[in-house]
């Protein structure tokens, strides 16, 4: 693993959008893997701002993202569609429909998520997979214990999960209790994977994710087995590391 070490949550997010750009500068047809939440709010604003710059042109590209909730129809405000829409898809070039996400409404959320990895496997698998990282280690919606060799299926989100994600939901509201995500083994068969984590919040996650053992008990750990896979920190997030 490669960890980048930056002073703050603005550095740490302009440096994952030129690592991004950077990706697709290479290979104008890149396949990306994107995530939610809030750490990528800046890493996208960062990346519309390339865009504009004329820095990168995301024409050619398309996207797989991580996850959506089970029951969320694309246009509910709390759905990760209408989030990738409203912080991302909007405001730079790429075509209509190359955006992908599980759709958290299909009537068979099981057999959803087998076309999902049928399409991630179809589409030739994911050149540089973006990744945040939960409170208890997760990755995608990967909870702790999953199986480190799973691959898009249905996980139930832990307490913690829906706790820490109930700030995006309206008061009185809460996160649905499934969700449909990328498995581990999915997101391990990725050519590149950039992990973004500030926050102290996040900095026991972050020492578990590097110093400790490769468990499913911290699923991130098992990024210590990927081949290219850059972790991008600030200061806060790295400052339980030894
Ligand atoms: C989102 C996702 C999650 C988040 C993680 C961190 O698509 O898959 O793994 O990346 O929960 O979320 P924030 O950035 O809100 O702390």
């Amino acid at each position: 693993m490669k960890i980048l070490i930056l002073d703050d949550a603005k550095a740490a997010s302009a440096r994952a959008a030129g690592l991004i750009a950077a990706q697709v500068a290479a290979r104008p047809a890149s396949v990306l893997g994107l995530a939610t939440g809030g750490t990528m709010e800046a890493v996208y604003a960062r990346l519309i701002a390339l865009y504009r710059a004329g820095e990168v042109s995301f024409a050619g590209v398309s996207s797989f993202n991580l996850d959506e909730y089970v029951g969320l129809a694309g246009d509910h405000p709390c759905s990760y569609r209408h989030y990738m829409r409203e912080l991302l898809f909007d405001h730079i070039d790429m075509a209509p429909g190359a955006g992908h996400l599980p759709a958290g409404e299909a009537p068979d959320p099981e057999g959803e998520a087998l076309r999902y990895e049928e399409a991630i496997v179809a589409a030739g698998d994911i050149d540089l997979q973006l990744l945040g990282l939960g409170l208890n280690g997760h990755i995608g919606f990967n909870e702790p214990t999953s199986s480190l060799a799973s691959i898009t299926r249905l996980k139930t989100l832990t307490r913690e999960t829906r706790e820490a994600n109930a700030r995006f939901f309206p008061a009185g509201e809460t996160p649905p209790r499934l969700a449909i995500t990328m498995g581990i083994g999915t997101i391990m068969r990725a050519r590149q994977v950039l992990l973004v984590a500030t926050g102290a919040a996040k900095s026991e996650a972050v020492r578990q994710v590097i110093e400790g053992p490769v468990s499913a008990r911290w699923p991130g750990s098992v990024l210590q087995m990927h081949r290219n896979a850059t972790l991008v920190l600030d200061r806060d997030a790295a400052s339980g590391l030894e």
